[in-house]
């Protein structure tokens, strides 16, 4: 049994969990000295778990100077990622499932689609691509459904060495083009719906709208997924299940490069518009592979369900490249944690038998609201470890999760990791640790965190503390670049704190050494799990012909763990109304996506300001945050009066 430890609110594993775990204390001690102590040797030692085509003889070679920033892992060797992830099982598991798809639709059946089955269709991908026109090192962009042939493109763009970009099918048209054209892509591939919940997002018309402003060339590759009415464009569209019935079923594995790409991803950041993470192969795969087969105490047989989205970083690393590298059995879920009720996660679990169970707080958080006999119904004997990921985790919601959800026997993995970081960097190791409520705990492998304050900018050694989050010391799934900006690479991650990779979150770091994420320390906020720039929405908003200026933070919400907040001042002569609230709300979900959609909006006459003209987000958060009590110097406003009125008209009064 999991139980209480000596210390309140910490949960040992069980000791029959830590008998047959991958790991212990002691062993993850030795690891990690040594990882620290000489990453050549460490990493050089575990890049041997993957196939290499040309082994490497370099291992590191990583730089976090502005001057001379570079970070390159295994640089000499060569590989193939598909390879890796597909036919190196053949021999040993070919008939064993590779992927299980669970359709949105509960009636419809599931697909087992086995290691070999996996190789014809990666293949098939592979050639239709090719046949295309996709050579190495083009750009593919993916607008999927969470469907099989998601994971299919991705391991056939990495078969040939093309970079794929996936961009969720949440993301309106004009997000999809801006990818599309800041890729500068060749084919996109998409579908003609995506159930998800019950309802059908119309994905290739929505692809249509993207392509108008793209580039003539690009094709687009179109998966019937429904089989519902689309418009057909002659020569620009492909129609993929006719390409499929005359597509070879073999395909060569390309040798790439342990440094070229394997794949774009773009997130948002605290300025400008969303950028292009870039990871490369090598390092990347490793990474993911051991943080995998670490952190989930993954072995093999286990079913293993991570059940993000494809389109989202943790389903890169967690559904395919992680689990297929290690030959495991990997989910993919097509629909939503509540459709048709809130018991088809655990359905789900009960019908595949799930091992480790892998979701974002604010699932757990819209499920616990539900209430526990949704849960209760099904039979979770299978679960032995369930994972948490994307922002911090309230003690309430650990808790429900680790006695609803776990029957108080299942370790938790709280891991906090970011789309730059390609893998897990901060989470305890499941039999090896003690696990405490909200708390991500101790570095992976290789990993070395560290405190700064945040004024100075110094290291602080002692503990507890608090301060800005940074990395001191590169690890193999690291980003490499922003794609076509290298520079904003350095200006971004490097420059605010030299010789660190500054992660954007604040930390604690308690009495025992163990580290806590307490949020963003920049305007990037956390909806559901989902990374959103401030910036992005202002500039969506003020894109209205209506609005004259917006600000945009974040206020914590029960469930979203942080709702968007909206400070909007109209043109001159522009009226507020219930209406014009919908309309902006309705712009800034065609905009960008129904992810930014704004929760408040609060029409501001004027916003406050410091006397050179710069929004003070300082005061809007407090009263965004319902927390105008503490609101702090404001002498240096131009106009204090402005406070007062928004203070008045607040909208959050929770
Ligand atoms: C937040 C998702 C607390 C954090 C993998 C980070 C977390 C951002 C955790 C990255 C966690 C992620 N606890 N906060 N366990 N995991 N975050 O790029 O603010 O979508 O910087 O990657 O999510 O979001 P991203």
């Amino acid at each position: 049994m999991t139980g209480q430890g000596q210390e309140a609110n910490t949960y040992a594993p069980s000791a029959e969990f830590a008998k047959d775990a991958n790991i212990d204390a002691a062993k993850y001690d030795e690891m990690y000295a040594a990882s620290v102590a000489d990453p050549e040797a460490f990493w050089g030692e575990q890049g041997k778990a993957l196939d290499w085509i040309k082994p490497f003889t370099k291992v590191k070679s990583t730089d976090f100077s502005l001057d001379n920033l570079g970070i390159k892992w295994f640089e000499d060797g060569t590989l193939n990622v598909s390879a890796n992830c597909v036919d190196r099982h053949l021999a040993t598991r070919g008939d064993q499932t590779a992927i299980i798809f669970e359709p949105d639709n509960p009636d419809e059946p599931a697909k087992h689609i086995t290691y070999k089955m996996l190789h014809t269709e990666v293949c098939k991908m592979a050639n239709i691509l090719e046949g295309l026109g996709v050579r190495k090192g083009d750009r593919v962009i993916l607008y999927l459904p969470m469907i099989p042939e998601a994971a299919y493109a991705m391991l056939a763009c990495a078969r040939i060495g093309a970079i794929h970009s996936i961009v969720f099918a949440g993301f309106s048209p004009d997000a999809l083009s801006a990818r599309i054209n800041g890729a500068d892509a060749k084919v996109v591939i998409t579908a003609d719906y995506a159930p998800r919940g019950g309802r059908n997002t119309p994905l290739k018309s929505n692809a249509d709208a993207a392509l108008l402003h793209c580039k003539d060339t690009v094709k687009l590759l179109v998966v019937k997924r429904t089989g519902g009415q689309t418009t057909w464009v002659d020569g620009r569209d492909f129609d993929y299940s006719e390409l499929h019935a005359e597509a070879d079923d073999t395909c060569r594995a390309v040798e790439v490069g342990a440094e070229d790409p394997l794949f774009i991803l773009y997130t948002s950041g605290s300025t400008g518009q969303p950028k292009g993470v870039v990871h490369t192969s090598g390092g990347y795969l490793l990474y993911a592979a051991m943080t995998h087969k670490y952190v989930f105490d993954y072995k093999d047989g286990d079913i293993f369900w991570c059940t993000a989205d494809v389109g989202w970083v943790t389903g890169h690393s967690y559904i395919v490249y992680g689990p297929l590298a290690n030959g495991a059995t990997t989910i993919m879920f097509e629909g939503v944690p509540t459709y048709p009720d809130a018991s088809r996660f655990w359905q789900v679990c009960e019908k595949h038998k799930v091992n480790q169970f892998y979701t974002a707080p604010t699932a757990i958080r819209a499920l616990m609201g539900k209430g526990a006999e949704f849960v209760e119904k099904c039979d979770l004997s299978s679960l032995r470890l369930l994972g948490t990921v994307g922002e911090p985790i309230n003690p309430e919601a650990w808790n429900w999760y680790n006695d609803v959800v776990g029957k108080g026997t299942c370790p938790i993995v709280d891991t906090w990791w970011q789309t730059e970081t390609g893998g897990h960097l901060l989470t305890p190791l499941p039999g090896a640790h003690a696990t405490k409520p909200g708390a991500a705990m101790k570095p992976f492998f290789g990993v070395q965190p560290v405190v700064l304050d945040p004024q100075s900018g110094e290291e602080i050694h002692e503990s507890p503390t608090e301060g800005v989050l940074c990395l001191k010391d590169s690890w193999p799934g690291q980003m490499r670049t922003i794609w076509g900006d290298h520079e904003r690479f350095g200006k971004t991650y490097f420059s605010d704190y030299k010789g660190y990779y500054f992660s954007g979150d604040g930390c604690r770091r308690d009495a025992d050494g163990d580290y806590w994420i307490t949020g963003r320390v920049d305007d990037v906020i956390n909806v559901s799990g989902h990374r959103m720039g401030t910036a992005e929405v202002e500039s969506a908003l003020v894109a209205h012909a209506k609005v004259a200026e917006a600000a945009v933070v974040g206020y914590p919400h029960e469930i979203k763990g942080q709702g968007i907040y909206c400070y909007v001042t109209l043109m001159n002569g522009e009226e507020p109304s219930e209406e014009l609230r919908k309309e902006l709300r309705n712009w800034v979900r065609t905009e960008i996506g129904p992810i930014a959609s704004p929760d408040l909006i609060q029409w501001s006459p004027g916003l406050p300001k410091t006397r050179s003209g710069k929004i003070m987000r300082r005061i809007l958060r407090k009263i965004a945050e319902n927390d105008y009590g503490s609101l702090g110097d404001t002498s240096t406003l131009a106009e204090p009066a402005v406070v007062d009125d928004l203070i008045e008209n607040r909208m959050n009064r929770a």
